[in-house]
């Protein structure tokens, strides 16, 4: 996996809680969406002890971006990184998605900073690399209020629709983004893709099994090494051949992205 220091090019602020880090990274460095990095500062005593596991935003030549929300001293040091300083990149890792079904309508399912994987994905698929067939990909994003949909502006900039909910009803439908993906579900075959906290993922796989429709979650478990190491990051996946009926996959280099239909505690 590339390493390398990774000079802070820009910082733009997100209110109330989030940043968008864009740093310089090799231009020979290409990756699929979905996959991500780790990121520290070692120079800063305040950054912890492990560097932290974040999606790549935004990806061009020579430059990635970085969606991150402020919630312990890793993110807040990330957040606060300013133009001039330097991080610490490891990465691209993970399993892209490079293949999306062309026979169904690709839905992906965004809770709050679990947006972040999406960007490079359509940018992908309007270059032409990632295949949806003919139809036009759905993007259902939620968040607790409208704060929280965050950078909703690069999304509607996109040829692709987006629908919205807060659960306050501070923008878009009122509610969960469940509901939306029910209604969505109705219109037609369906491919999900989801990326939020782990109780919204929990109930789009519900929601999808019901209707049948194939989906994948983008886990955000807990990492330590970022390299298949130290199985910090197991994850439960069905497996008949063992006794107990799993296995332990690592999130970080057999995932981030399962099918929920596989995941013990998917559903
Ligand atoms: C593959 C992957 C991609 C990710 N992409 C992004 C991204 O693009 N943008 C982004 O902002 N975040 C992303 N995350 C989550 C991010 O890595 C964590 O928020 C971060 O590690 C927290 O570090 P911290 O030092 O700030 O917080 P800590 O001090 O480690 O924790 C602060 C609080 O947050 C909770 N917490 C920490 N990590 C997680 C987690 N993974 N899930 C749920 N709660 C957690 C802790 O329990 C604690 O309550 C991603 C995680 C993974 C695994
Ligand atoms: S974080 Fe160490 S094995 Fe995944």
């Amino acid at each position: 996996m590339p390493a390398f220091h990774a000079p802070v090019l820009a910082n733009r602020a997100l209110p109330p809680d989030a940043a968008v880090l864009t740093v310089a990274v090799p231009a020979h460095l290409t990756l699929e969406p979905f996959q991500f990095a780790m990121l520290s500062i070692p120079q800063d005593a305040n950054f912890p002890f492990l560097p932290r596991p974040f999606s790549v935003y935004d990806a061009r030549p020579g430059e990635w971006d970085f969606l991150i929300k402020r919630v312990g001293r890793g993110t807040g040091g990330l957040a606060d990184a300013l133009p001039g300083s330097t991080i610490y990149v490891a990465g691209p890792v993970g399993n892209g998605i490079t293949k999306l079904p062309t026979d169904r309508r690709p839905i992906g399912v965004a809770g709050g900073v679990g947006i972040a994987p999406f960007l490079v994905l359509y940018r992908e698929w309007l270059a032409g690399r990632v295949d949806v067939g003919s139809q036009k990909p759905l993007l259902l994003f939620g968040g607790r209020t409208r704060d929280m949909l965050y950078d909703l502006d690069r999304f509607t900039a996109l040829p692709i629709e987006v629908r919205c909910s807060t659960d306050d009803g501070s923008f878009g439908t009122k509610g969960r983004v469940t509901a939306l993906l029910e209604q969505a579900l109705a219109e037609g075959p369906a491919d999900v893709l989801c990326c939020g906290p782990d109780p919204m993922m929990e109930a789009v796989a519900a929601v999808s099994a019901r209707a049948n429709t194939p989906c994948r979650l983008s886990l955000e478990t807990f990492m330590a090494c970022g390299y298949g190491v130290c199985n910090a990051c197991a994850v439960m996946v069905k497996d008949e051949r063992f006794p107990q009926g799993f296995r332990y996959d690592r999130c970080c280099v057999d995932g981030p992205v399962f099918d929920a239909a596989t995941l013990v505690h998917a559903h």
